[in-house]
């Protein structure tokens, strides 16, 4: 299957872009520009992220790490879904919060 590249980094990670579109596209958006009342952008918050290790530390368990931390609880407010914890692999897992971050 011919996945689109999302964004204009540059990124060569097309494994990791063809896990986005498959998995996160759908709420966050194909160009990761967010979906009102869905989910939000995730354009522009690695001044949120301090490290990809603690994006992916995230992404396995998203209510759970949100419950720590007031702005992603507060990020919450005005989505009717949830941020669900995708299976994947740690591997996969860091090599896609690498990727999100890398996304202009
Ligand atoms: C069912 C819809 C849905 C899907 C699918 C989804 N998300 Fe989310 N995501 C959300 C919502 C809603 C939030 C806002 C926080 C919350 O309510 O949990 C969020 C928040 C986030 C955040 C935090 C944003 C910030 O401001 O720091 C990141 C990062 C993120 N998602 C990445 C992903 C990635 C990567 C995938 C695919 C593996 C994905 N999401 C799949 C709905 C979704």
């Amino acid at each position: 299957m011919d996945y689109p590249v999302v964004g204009a980094s540059g990124s060569t990670d097309t494994a990791s872009a063809a896990v986005y579109n498959k998995n996160c596209a759908t709420c966050h958006g194909a160009n990761l520009e967010g979906r009102p009342g869905m989910a939000p952008p995730l354009k522009g918050i690695s001044n949120h992220w301090p490290s990809v290790e603690e994006m992916a530390k995230y992404l396995a368990n998203p209510q759970g790490y949100a419950n720590a931390d007031a702005r992603l609880k507060h990020a919450g407010d005005g989505y009717s879904l949830k941020m669900p914890a995708i299976p994947m692999t740690d591997a996969e897992r860091l090599a896609l919060a690498k990727w999100v971050l890398a996304q202009p």
